[in-house]
């Protein structure tokens, strides 16, 4: 395989073509569908979820996140529904990693375990204080969460890890393009869990910073992006990182 594939579609259409126990982790980070206690708030547009007013600017010309509309019943069946195939996809001993927030973790928890997964941890993504700040009387949203299990059994024989329960990595602001991009750092940190030479998958690849983790920690890697700019984004992003 070569460094990476990433397809253009929905995610739902694309991993059924991919190889029954080929993968050696599902890394990603799926629209979140939160941002609000009640359904009149999810279904605001992303950018006034997500983004503070003084950076809209940042975003204005390019295309925001599909799929972050689900209602809480919706999103926790859909979730399932691709978390199925990522278990058919993965090898014995693969793992999975699926980014949320502080409000959908109880659902992304229950749609792991519905799937199949063997659900053994919560992964903190520490995002400093520079996090966005709070509202008076607020504690700071200073984290996000990753949500991680096995298909099966942990590999331990190898002796890699134990990895850090606790990722602390401030977001790059100034090389930011995707309205949810990540750090590439604590990308890199979770791609390890797979043995070196084992592909990632990510089928929410958006700028395509979990196969620039996989390529620059020599894991091949799989994408999947349903947004046709976005997918166009990370292809050069991943040829760049790919030719380096
Ligand atoms: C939270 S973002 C991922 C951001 C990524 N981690 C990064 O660092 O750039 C989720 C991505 O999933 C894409 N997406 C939403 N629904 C999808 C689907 N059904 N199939 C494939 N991609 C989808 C969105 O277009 C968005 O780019």
């Amino acid at each position: 395989m070569s460094a990476f594939q990433l397809h253009l579609g929905d995610a739902l259409r694309v991993m059924p073509e991919i190889e029954s126990g080929s993968i050696g982790a599902v890394v990603t980070d799926p629209p979140y569908s939160s941002g609000g206690t009640h359904a009149k708030d999810r279904a605001k547009a992303p950018m006034d979820k997500y983004i503070s007013n003084e950076n809209h600017h940042r975003y204005a010309a390019r295309p925001f996140l599909l799929g972050d509309n689900r209602d809480q019943r919706s999103f926790t069946t859909w979730c399932t529904i691709w978390l199925l195939e990522a278990y058919r996809i993965l090898r014995e001993t693969g793992y999975i990693l699926a980014f949320t927030d502080w409000r959908q973790l109880p659902a992304v928890s229950d749609a792991i375990q519905c799937a199949g997964f063997v659900w053994r941890g919560v992964i903190a993504w520490d995002k400093t204080e520079a996090a966005r700040p709070p509202h008076t009387g607020y504690f700071r949203h200073q984290a996000e969460y990753v949500v991680w299990g096995t298909k099966w059994k942990c590999l331990r024989a190898d002796g890699r890890g134990p990895f850090p329960g606790v990722i602390r990595e401030r977001v790059d602001s100034a090389n930011k393009k995707h309205p949810a991009q990540k750090p590439v750092g604590l990308m890199r940190q979770l791609v390890r869990c797979a043995p070196e030479g084992e592909a990632i998958l990510d089928p929410f690849a958006g700028s395509g910073t979990t196969g620039e983790a996989a390529i620059l920690e020599g894991r091949p890697f799989i994408g999947i992006e349903a947004d046709p700019a976005w997918h166009q984004f990370a292809n050069d992003r991943l040829l760049t990182a790919a030719s380096a």
